[in-house]
């Protein structure tokens, strides 16, 4: 049985082709060039949704000509909805950076903000280790679902109120490796177990 075949299934509407995410996280990268031009930048991933985006925004950073003067790229690891698809409570540090933060330019580099929670949280925790700045970058916004205001400084693509998957989205982490979001069939993806 092929990949596609077995995702065919569950996955429902294409949200965002690979194409549009990757010119997405152009611009992203653009901007961030732009305003951190001659000044050293800490990449920090939200682990493991954001694995691929620090991954390729990354590369796209350094692609860019007058951008950052260099570039760290680090992650952190938290989680917030074990293998429900309903979040709830606090996000749970499973794994914290390794490069000190007291002092940098952090860049937070989540998946999406969907109720804000993570990035609230997180920023908090950065907050306390005193970076010399601190911003949030995500590639999908999801502002419907907000429950707590966060400051979002670049963000990429708006998402409706779908569950999507891809690109670093799960379901019981299935799915995070397509290079496209997609809508999940939620009840073929459960008769699909
Ligand atoms: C997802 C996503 C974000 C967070 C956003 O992570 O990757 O980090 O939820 O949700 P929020 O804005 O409602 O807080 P999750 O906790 O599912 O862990 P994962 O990255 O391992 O999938």
């Amino acid at each position: 049985m092929t990949a596609g075949s077995t995702y065919g299934e569950a996955l429902g509407r294409r949200l965002y082709t690979a194409e549009q995410i990757s010119a997405a996280i152009g611009r992203l990268a653009g901007a961030i060039a732009a305003d951190y031009a001659g000044q050293p930048l800490l990449l920090l991933g939200v682990l493991k949704g954001a694995l691929y985006l620090t991954v390729d925004l990354s590369r796209a950073l350094a692609a860019v000509a007058d951008g950052p003067s260099e570039i760290m790229v680090d992650y952190i690891c938290v989680s917030r909805y074990g293998t429900s698809t309903e979040s709830s409570g606090a996000p749970r540090l499973l794994l914290g950076a390794s490069v000190p933060v007291e002092g940098q330019n952090v860049l937070l580099v989540d998946d999406i903000a969907d109720n804000g929670l993570t990035l609230e949280s997180l920023g908090a925790f950065i907050q306390k280790r005193r970076p010399a700045s601190l911003r949030t970058c995500v590639l999908f916004d999801k502002p419907s679902r907000r429950r707590v205001e966060v400051p979002l400084h670049y963000a990429g693509l708006p998402l409706p109120d779908a569950f999507a998957v891809g690109y670093g989205l799960d379901y019981q982490e299935l799915y995070r490796n397509l290079p496209y979001l997609a809508e999940l069939n939620l009840q073929a993806s459960f008769e699909k177990k």
